[in-house]
């Protein structure tokens, strides 16, 4: 054993959750990892300079397959459990996991959400962000505007040896004080060897819940906020697309961090 094992040993023993050492990336695997979420950085920036209205959710598919291949990469999506593409698109009503389409047209007033997630040297990285097409509704843009603030918020909540119940908590509070809700079974994950790894990050636990965030800890910030319902249903046709309950808009911006010794550092967003 040695000082962080004793370190967690302890926290364990009083009835702390402490995450197994095999979840603490080293240095060497930071490293690797930097890189895929660089690269996943670069493939979000692309799409945001080329993204607009009359534009097909799967031209922003292709824009996603071409640029991460051709940067050496492959996308994480793709395959994985069978999704067929290689970028989740949501728009509107749909909460997540929208499968790109050619049928499937941007038009004023959308918003939608992006989620690109990359694997470079067999090392995950993910991160999605909101985009808003043409005008879009005051109602629209507040709940973007918002997304976006709780994620900041629950960022700014995140230290090391505090809890992952901080960073939902504030999360959680600043979207009922705007009248919205926090999508309660889907939530982020541990990242970086696997796409999706221990522990789920719920966005709706108490301040001081949940898994100690231990240095060398990297998960998604990525909650998903409802105009109304919490709830929601799955497309039973391609058992994927998430759609909100009451048909009400939802949003979502996905950060990666990583916990380091004095701080929390955004890897990819
Ligand atoms: N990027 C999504 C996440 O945050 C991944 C969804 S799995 C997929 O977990 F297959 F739909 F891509
Ligand atoms: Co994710």
């Amino acid at each position: 054993m040695d000082r962080l094992d004793i370190k967690l040993w302890k926290l364990a023993s009083k009835g702390q959750i402490v995450p197994d050492r095999s979840l603490l990336k080293t240095p060497e695997q930071i490293e690797a990892i930097k890189k895929s979420a660089a690269l996943n950085t670069a493939v979000l920036d692309h799409v945001q300079a080329h993204i607009c209205e009359g534009m097909s959710t799967a031209q922003i598919d292709k824009l996603v397959y071409d640029f991460t291949t051709e940067h050496g990469g492959i996308p994480a999506p793709l395959n994985y459990e069978g999704f067929p593409r290689s970028v989740c698109t949501s728009i509107n009503d749909v909460i997540c996991h929208g499968i790109p389409c050619e049928d499937e047209i941007l038009k004023d007033g959308d918003i939608i959400n992006v989620d690109v997630s990359t694997i470079l040297n067999g090392y995950f990285s993910d991160a999605s962000r909101m985009f808003t097409i043409g005008n879009i509704s005051p109602r629209a843009e507040k709940l973007v505007r918002t997304t976006k603030e709780c994620v900041e918020l629950g960022l700014k909540a995140a230290k090391p040896w505090g809890h992952l119940g901080d960073i939902a908590w504030a999360i959680n509070s600043h979207a009922r004080a705007n009248g919205y809700s926090v999508v309660e079974d889907i939530g982020g994950h541990g990242i970086g060897l696997e796409f999706h790894e221990d522990p789920f990050v719920s966005y709706v636990t108490p301040k001081g819940s949940e898994m100690v965030l231990v240095p060398g800890m990297m998960f998604t910030i990525e909650p998903m906020i409802n105009e109304g319902s919490p709830d929601f249903c799955v497309d039973e046709d391609n058992g994927w697309t998430v759609y909100t309950i009451d048909g009400g808009l939802s949003a979502q911006i996905e950060y990666m961090v990583l916990i380091t010794e004095n701080d929390v550092e955004v890897l990819t967003k």
